[in-house]
Parts: C-alpha cells; structure tokens; sequence
C-alpha cells in the first residue's frame, strides 16, 4: 500500500548563497529520503522555501545599501537554480514572502490567540535613541561575559560561539552608531510554550526511533524548563501581526519561518488544482519528517510540535533527523571569515554526482563529519570512476561491441550467476531498510559493496576472454552483469539521479528510473542498448592544490576587510 510522506526542508535565509553546509546538514539527505520513497512508489511532499525575513536579511541589505527585497529576490532565484543543478527535487520551494504565507501564518496567530496559547504582555527592549529605532538582538554589540571578546553580537558570540542574551553583555551598544541603548518597555505577544512541558515531554519519551543526537538536545531544553517565547518584536520587516495596536510590530521570524511548512503545503495543493490535497500529508495516515541542521532542533522539536498542539488536528513530527556540522579541511565551517565552499560555485566547476557521492559517504549524521578536495578527489576517482564507472562501462561496451548493440541471451544462469543476482536483491532489502530509517551513509556503502562484488563477478568471469571460444558462456555473464546494472541504478539513484537516469538509458530503457520501482528490472533478451558513455570523469590532482588556494584567498580576503 501506497504510503504519504510529507517531507519539510530547513528553510534557509535568503542573505547569501548556499554552500555545502547546508547541503550536507538537510538538502541532500532530505532528497535522498524523497527520491527513495518515489521509487518505492510512495506519495511523497517535500517543501521548503526561502526564509526572507529576520534580522540576517536586513542586515544584509544595510551592509550592501539596497533594501531587503532586493536581496531576497537576488537569493531565492540563486536557490532554485541550485536545487535544479544539484537535482534537489522540491515540489514546491517557495518563500515567506507570498499572500498565502501571510494568511496561514495569522489563520495560526489567531487560533493559538482564540484557544488561549498566545498572549499579550509587555517586555523591555533595547531601543537606540539616536538612531531612533527599537535593536533586536543581532543589532547589539558588547563584550563577551564568557571570552572577553569586544564585538560579541547580542545573540551569539562569534568568538567563543557562546548563545546570550544581550542583557548579558558588557559595555552594550547600537552596531549601527555605537550609542548605548536604552530599554524600554513594549507590548507583545507570547507563545505559551511553558503549559505544554508536559506533553511534549510525554511524546518526546515515545519517539524510540529517533536519532540520539536529536533527543538529547531536546530533552537539554526539557530539563532547564520551557519558558514562554515572545513571539513578536520591534520591527517593520516581517509579517504584520493580525492585531489592532501593532502597526509598528511585526511576527517573530522563527515563529513564522516555522509554519511555513503548512502554507507551503496548501500553496501546492493550490497548484494541483486541488484545495484539499495536503490533507493527505498532514492528517492521520500520513508520516512527516524534517530534515534541519543540529541548531535547529529546538524550533522543530519542541516549538513547532506545540504550536501543532496548540493548533490541533495536524500530524506532529513523525522524525526529526537532524544531522550535525560539516567541517570544511578540519576547520569550522564560518561564513563571516570566508571558510566555505559556495555551491554556485561548486556547481560552475564540477558535475553534481560527484559532491552528492563525497557528502552521503560522509555525512554528519552522528557526528561532525569533514570535507575535504583530497578526500573528493579520491572518492572521485578510485571509487565513482574506478569502481563504479568501471563496472558500468566494462559491461556495456563490450555488450555493445560483442552482441550487436543489443542485451544477449543468457540461457540458464549457473550457481555464481544466481548467487550475484541473489546479492542484488539482498542489497536492494538492506538498502530500503536503512532508508527507510534514515541511515544514508551505510545504505550508500551497502549499494557500492554490490558494484565491487560484480566487479569481482565479472573479473572472474572474463567474457572478453569466453566470447572467442564459449559465446554462450559469456553471453550468460555479461547478462548478469547488465542485469546487476539495473539494481545498481535503482539503489544508487536515491544519492546519483542524473548518472542513474544515464544508466536507465544506456541499458535501453525508455522513460525514468522511477518507473522501474525498487527492484532489479527485467532485462528482455534482444533489447537494443544506447551507445555507451562513460558516467563519471576523472579528476586532475591539481584541483587539490586549486581549490585549496581559492579557500585560502576567499579567507585571506574576507580577513583585510574587517
Ligand atoms: N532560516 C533558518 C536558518 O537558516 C531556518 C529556518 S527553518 C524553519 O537557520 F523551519 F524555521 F523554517
Ligand atoms: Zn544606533
């Protein structure tokens, strides 16, 4: 029976450009998790959109001197070429910026309000008197109480990576003008997070399944004690609070970036023509995963399941596998100090499957995991090119060469042949199972295992050598190996779509690998080949040293400028 996964993606700023990070934190494995369960025939939703709200965005635009618009069109265009060329396959990446996120978001706002989860009281906020304007968090500068260090920003420490409370900082002052602030008091609303500490706690007990990284971080946050979390500020950037006497306020980004979700999945249904049709993911029946980096947990492991609770009638997170960091050559990945590899410009210099291969063998799902160009490098070539590509073309060129460009016909299969096609489908068990349970780094080497093991098969095998004097027996192992083939496209095009489609059309078949569903396919004898091309190239060593002087010199850079 059909299942319907409904599959929500951290939805990333739009302040500037994705780098591999984010890739190896939630895009990727969440790609991974929807092309799987395509190919097993199930209904899948996977949603995510650009996050064009919050102090990131317009504190981009006062450092580039264009407004917050701007810079969100800039970035959400760059988004959506980047799912395309790295095969992120999206049904819908839309942003917060659209009517129909306003409207779900206040439907919500409302609710909560009417059912008494939200209320309204007054809090002190920073507000800079010569710039005339209340500060959020990231507009305050002070001292460190942890390290010391002068230009901590009100939220987080870049130095010692300490999260604060502006309050706690020392010699506090407006980053725009340096004046000090003052606090004034102003009225907002606030989450009633605090009356849901029971019931979270009682669900969080029962997700066994979860990844620990993500429960442990979770019950952190349990056993300080939920507080309430005011769920408006001070600002005119934002979604406008569906309430009289705050003009001049605006939706807590983090509250709304979160319910993006649910008007993302009513957009798409709009879009299907089909009002109705997220029912089907959000309501009983249906299982929902989000894919987010480690420093998201809170929001969608306790924030979001209580404002579903609140809400009522919507499916809580069925899992939340949060993966951790992505170092990038040994070292913290850091935006502000240049230390990333962009993807747009990644994806200007090298084929998309090659990066897909290097960030599921080495995934951070639990724990920090490194990307290096040495370590891509030699995925590259001794196992995409030398193993799998190998076994690819070995099989098919000489196919192509040996039996008129057509599958041969096998006879009867002796004990080793059998034995492989057996391997196949074992893989093809093991692999659903570790999929299905989110385990993407040992599924991928599980499928690889099966490419080494055919080449083994048909080492020993030798057709090249059989053709010449037993033209039945190499016929029979060369139509086990091409059969082998068509389990390898179909579990390696979870992590490998664009070589697994080249594949699917290289052993003759019409169409997409998701036609073919979660199984070896039947080769029919006779069946005409494409004209085989190799799947993978190999890479000069010198993109090493390359590469590794482009990072240097965007660090160097970025260091004179500040
Ligand atoms: N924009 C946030 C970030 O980049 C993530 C938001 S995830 C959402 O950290 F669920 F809130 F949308
Ligand atoms: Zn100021």
């Amino acid at each position: 029976m059909s299942e319907h996964i409904f599959i929500g993606v951290a939805w990333p700023y739009a302040n500037g450009p994705l780098h591999l990070g984010h890739i190896a934190g939630a895009y990727l494995p969440a790609d991974i998790f929807a092309r799987y369960h395509r190919l097993k025939g199930n209904k899948v939703l996977m949603v995510s959109g650009s996050d064009q709200h919050g102090a990131p965005i317009t504190i981009r635009a006062e450092q580039e001197g264009t407004r917050p618009q701007e810079v969100v069109a800039k970035y959400h265009r760059q988004f959506i070429d980047c799912w395309k060329r790295l095969g992120v396959s999206f049904d819908l990446f839309t942003t917060t910026g659209t009517p129909n996120h306003t409207q779900v978001t206040h439907d919500v706002f409302l609710t909560l309000l009417n059912k008494g989860h939200i209320y309204k009281d007054k809090m002190l906020q920073a507000y800079c008197p010569k710039c005339q304007r209340f500060l959020p968090d990231r507009y305050l500068e002070g001292t460190c109480p942890n390290c010391g260090f002068i230009k901590a920003r009100g939220d987080e420490c870049d130095a010692c990576g300490r999260p604060l409370n502006s309050g706690e900082l020392k010699n506090l002052r407006c980053r725009i003008c340096s004046t000090a602030p003052r606090f004034e008091s102003s009225e907002h609303f606030f989450l009633r997070l605090s009356s849901f500490q029971e019931q979270l706690a009682d669900w969080i007990k029962r997700q066994a399944h979860w990844r620990n990284n993500v429960v442990s971080t979770t019950w952190k946050f349990l056993d300080e004690g939920l507080k309430d979390r005011a769920i408006t500020r001070d600002l005119d950037w934002g979604i406008v609070v569906p309430q009289p006497g705050f003009e001049r306020k605006r939706v807590y980004v983090w509250f709304e970036a979160v319910i993006g979700y649910l008007s993302a999945s009513k957009e798409w249904a709009k879009i299907q023509g089909d009002d109705d049709a997220w029912k089907a993911f959000w309501q009983d029946g249906a299982k929902s995963f989000y894919f987010i980096g480690k420093d998201n947990i809170f929001f969608h492991t306790l924030i979001w399941p209580a404002m579903l609770m609140g809400y009522g009638g919507l499916n809580l997170p069925y899992d939340v596998p949060a993966n951790e960091f992505l170092t990038i050559e040994g070292k913290k990945l850091s935006t502000s100090r240049g230390w990333a590899i962009w993807l747009p410009d990644y994806l200007e210099r090298y084929e998309p499957d090659p990066l897909r291969y290097t960030l599921a063998a080495n995934m951070p799902e639990s724990g920090d995991s490194d990307f290096s160009w040495h370590e891509f490098l030699r995925r590259n070539n001794n196992e995409l090119v030398a193993t799998y590509g190998n076994l690819v073309h070995r099989a098919l060129t000489f196919a192509y060469r040996n039996f008129d460009g057509a599958v041969p016909s096998p006879g009867e299969l002796d004990e080793r042949s059998q034995g492989l096609l057996r391997q196949a489908e074992i893989t093809l068990e093991s692999v659903d199972k570790l999929l299905d349970r989110c385990g993407f780094k040992e599924a991928m080497k599980q499928a690889m295992s099966l490419a080494q093991e055919s080449n083994r098969y048909l080492d020993e095998q030798a057709p090249w050598k059989t053709i010449k004097t037993e033209r039945e027996t190499s016929a029979k192992s060369v139509y086990t190996a091409l059969s082998v083939l068509t389990a390898l496209k179909t579990v390696l095009y979870p992590f490998l779509p664009f070589s697994s489609e080249r594949l699917h059309s290289f052993l003759g078949f019409d169409g997409t690998v998701k036609e073919g569903g979660w199984a070896i396919q039947f080769l029919p004898p006779g069946q005409t080949l494409r004209q085989p091309q190799p799947l993978f190239l190999k890479l000069d060593e010198d993109i090493v040293a390359e590469e590794s002087s482009r990072l240097d010199s965007l660090n160097e850079s970025k260091k004179a400028e500040s």
